[in-house]
């Protein structure tokens, strides 16, 4: 199999010298699942309207392609919910892309997985949740936890590499060594170890969801020691939360450098959360070509780079390595989408991310209720 590098074929680069390489398809914010750590935008039912069409998904991942995109990652809220995901597919197999679907697995059957081999998907990344049926249960609103499994062995017999996604938390952080074991005796390939980062639904459950910094601690230890003992077997990735470092991640690789996000509705954004931040509009397909938005939109360009900076990040010497962190993370916590992450500790803000892991061990603020994601709280959350 040909590494997504090597399927390049020669596209151009864009006049910013960057290129989206990759291309995430958020096909629908419909979602079977009502998980409490979603990183969907929680005001998502404003944007649940006027889904592109099929017609117009296949205009955007030719337009992507010719921008230099390789990867694409069709995602959601529950991309199989749509039933044009295996056109898309095939479509953007032609095109040369590495495709990876993101599911729950709800909605995953014999004849959509055998449609999506004919049709040359490349990859399916499940999550899972836990390894008991409360918590799965509890976490995602949803009886999902026996189907789940299901799922799991349906992709290994269809010859996919098992790629598990499990995001961690206070609920699930307890069983990391149980949840390692069951993903070894589901023969996953890949485990991704995602700990809850504070974005959309988990930013509103953050006291509830968080865990502590020795949790966090013991469950790395145990990962590597899990990784040791299989070897080369099963991949495993731990991923660090950002509340826990003390230097912000380089997020989404760089503003505009390597990622591109479409929405259901057909925004085009440079991250996950971008409509958070103010006083920005982003382009929408249907009233731009994709070149136009990557190249010479307002938003796109307005943090590439470093020019926007302002102290500490201006002068700091590793102002390249993490490029000030997230801007969405430093506007929802600190109100200036311009601050340095408050992730950094040279940030005048870091002082919110050690309250907020201070509010987690608060046992007030534990036992509030959770609110979990779905379109009623999604619209309470609008008014
Ligand atoms: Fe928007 Fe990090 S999620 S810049």
């Amino acid at each position: 199999m040909s590494t997504p590098i090597q399927q390049n074929n020669g596209v151009a680069a864009s006049k910013t010298n960057t290129q989206p390489l990759w291309l995430l398809a958020e096909v629908t914010y419909r979602c079977p699942l009502h998980c409490a750590f979603c990183y969907n935008p929680t005001d998502y039912d404003k944007h649940t309207k006027n889904e592109l069409s099929t017609e117009q998904w296949i205009q955007v991942l030719r337009d992507a392609r010719k921008l230099g995109a390789l990867q694409l990652g069709i995602s959601g809220g529950e991309p199989l919910l749509r039933d044009d995901i295996e056109d898309i597919v095939a479509e953007a197999s032609s095109l040369g892309y590495y495709t990876n679907l993101i599911t729950s697995g709800v909605g995953l059957t014999e004849k959509r997985i055998s449609a999506f081999k004919a049709g040359g998907l490349d990859h399916i990344q499940l999550s899972m949740h836990d390894i008991t049926e409360e918590i799965n249960n509890f976490i995602t609103g949803t009886r999902t936890f026996e189907l789940k499994k299901k799922v799991a062995a349906m992709i290994k017999e269809h010859g996919y590499p098992m790629v598990l996604n499990v995001v961690i938390h206070r609920f699930n952080i307890k069983h990391v060594k149980e949840i390692l074991e069951m993903a070894e005796a589901l023969g996953a390939d890949f485990v991704e170890l995602a700990n809850t980062q504070y974005y959309g639904w988990s930013l509103v459950n953050r006291s509830q969801l968080m865990p502590t910094k020795e949790q966090i601690d013991e469950a790395e230890a145990i990962t590597n020691a899990f990784r040791e003992k299989v070897g080369n077997k099963m991949k495993i990735f731990f991923v660090v939360p950002d509340y826990f470092s003390n230097r912000p991640k380089k997020c989404m690789n760089g503003w505009g450098e390597v990622f591109m996000i479409v929405t259901a509705n057909g925004d085009v954004l440079p991250c996950h959360s971008a409509r958070v931040l103010p006083n920005m509009s982003f382009p929408n397909v249907k009233a731009n070509g994709l070149k136009w938005a990557w190249e010479e939109s307002p938003a796109f360009n307005q943090y590439r780079g470093d020019d926007w900076m302002k102290e500490p990040c201006r002068s700091c010497p590793e102002k390249e390595k993490d490029l000030g962190g997230c801007r969405c993370q430093a506007f929802l916590l600190s109100g200036d989408a311009e601050a340095a992450d408050p992730v950094c500790t040279k940030s005048p803000h870091r002082h919110l991310i050690d309250e907020a892991i201070a509010n987690a061990q608060n046992p007030y603020l534990q036992a509030q209720p959770i609110l979990f994601r779905n379109d009623k709280n999604s619209r309470k959350l609008i008014e």
